[in-house]
């Protein structure tokens, strides 16, 4: 047995809730590493809708243990929000089953309003952010001037420290033509916050090695995907922190060897939103046709996804950067009634033939993809339970992906709800 990271391996939006809830059943404790209340994820039990943004998903099921490590960047109020909403479905919530970082960032309502001000300056060439404050909270921490969750304990200190982190904004907000922020806008709603937070502070490090020393099972959750990564994704149009498997080990605080299996969960097609490259997009009626079919609208902000066919460059690549050891093929059924799909094999580049993603932004923009065309199949696969169910067009679908990406398919979605899956292969056997 081994643990396991889930991990996106296209721009997000890949479906992570339903296959980490369904390992999540084998898990011990399910840890969040990376990302914020950007992330947004639905789960479908039992006909009953939960949608997750900061809670891990294990919180769903009664008897795991969830964890929000030090590389999340947390808002309290979400995060609160988020606890009695899901409370009030019925899902328990308590210091037994949650723990939170001491060390991990708060994003204050500053970094929101910097978030937002920033994309309205930018124009046309914003990056699309989900306006939640991330960046400006991550850029806060690496700057060594952050507030954090332990820092609830001592309010006298954390008005010290918010006054010299709004010394810094303030001046920007100001020469911006927004609104200031004083000390009290931002002490005040914590002050009221912090007794529904203290209890689920702790050092998420020590519970870890104890689960590690006693060979319980960890689950690592991902928010986003490769290539939104900050280093390794679409830059400057990614999110601003490491969505690969190795931050599980740095935003969580446990050794590499302990991360596990790497399954990258794959969309069947591919979607994007926010402004950035998308070489495959299509803006005929096929990439209608994929979000209609895929209700490919933002869970967290409802914006309509961009939508286009497989790039296997694109996950090729993802995979050997991340490490991904199989693939989580998601979405399968959206792909149903299309008489011919297209699979992207490698791209051009002022008329040259590529077979990578190329890493300046100025070419990124100017690839052109390469297509290969497959038969489609009729017939549906919606909560089809093993190969047998699949039309033998689908199942030579998947085949050709893994041919071209060069990873192994573990498991096949082939709708929301968790018993539609078909299992390859299981990632806790490694
Ligand atoms: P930010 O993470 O809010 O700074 O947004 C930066 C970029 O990442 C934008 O293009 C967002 O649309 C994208 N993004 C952030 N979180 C998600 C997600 O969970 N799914 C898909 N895209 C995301």
């Amino acid at each position: 047995m081994t643990n396991v990271a889930v991990i996106g391996s296209q721009w997000g939006d890949e479906g992570k809730g339903k296959i980490v809830d369904w390992l999540s059943e084998k898990a011990d404790i399910v840890v969040r590493f990376q990302g914020g209340h950007n992330a947004g994820h639905t789960l479908v039990i039992d006909g009953t809708k939960y949608k997750l943004s900061l809670l891990p998903s294990g919180i769903i099921r009664a008897g795991k243990m969830s964890v929000i490590g030090h590389g999340v960047v947390i808002d309290p109020a979400a995060l609160i929000n988020e606890i009695s909403t899901r409370k009030g479905q019925g899902v328990a919530i308590s210091p037994d089953n949650l723990m939170i970082s001491y060390s991990a960032p708060i994003i204050l309502p500053v970094h929101q309003r910097v978030d937002v001000a920033r994309e309205a300056q930018r124009g046309a060439g914003k990056i699309g952010t989900t306006g939640r404050g991330i960046g400006p909270a991550y850029e806060d921490k690496v700057a060594r001037r952050g507030l954090r969750m332990g820092d609830l304990l001592d309010m006298d200190a954390l008005a010290e420290k918010t006054a010299a982190l709004l010394a810094h904004h303030n001046i920007w907000l100001k020469a911006a033509g927004e609104d200031e922020l004083t000390v009290e806008e931002i002490t005040a709603p914590l002050q009221e916050m912090r007794d529904q937070l203290i209890p689920y502070l702790g050092e998420v490090w020590a519970l870890l090695d104890d689960y590690r020393r006693d060979g319980r099972r960890i689950l690592f959750e991902g928010a986003q995907g490769v290539m939104l990564d900050i280093d390794h994704g679409t830059y400057p149009f990614v999110t601003s922190s490491n969505t690969l498997p190795g931050q599980a080990a740095a935003g969580a605080g446990i050794g590499p060897g302990s991360v596990g299996y790497v399954l990258g969960i794959t969309k069947a097609y591919t979607t994007r939103v926010g402004s950035g490259p998308f070489p495959t997009e299509d803006f005929g009626e096929d990439g209608v046709t994929l979000g209609e079919r895929g209700h490919e609208f933002g869970t967290v902000t409802g914006r309509k996804r961009r939508c286009g066919w497989f790039d296997a460059v694109m996950v090729r690549q993802a995979g050997k950067i991340a490490g991904i050891h199989g693939m989580a093929l998601t979405k399968l059924d959206v792909l149903d009634g299309f008489d011919v799909l297209k699979i992207c094999t490698g791209y051009t580049l002022d008329g040259k033939v590529i077979d990578r993603f190329p890493a300046s932004s100025a070419e990124q923009a100017r690839v052109e993809p390469v297509y290969e065309e497959i038969e489609g199949w009729s017939q549906s696969t919606m909560g089809a339970r093993s190969w047998a169910d699949l039309p033998s067009q689908a199942v030579k679908y998947i085949k050709r992906l893994e041919e071209l990406t060069g990873i192994p398919v573990a498991t096949v979605s082939t709708s929301p709800e968790r018993e539609d899956t078909i299992l390859v292969r299981d990632p806790f056997e490694g």
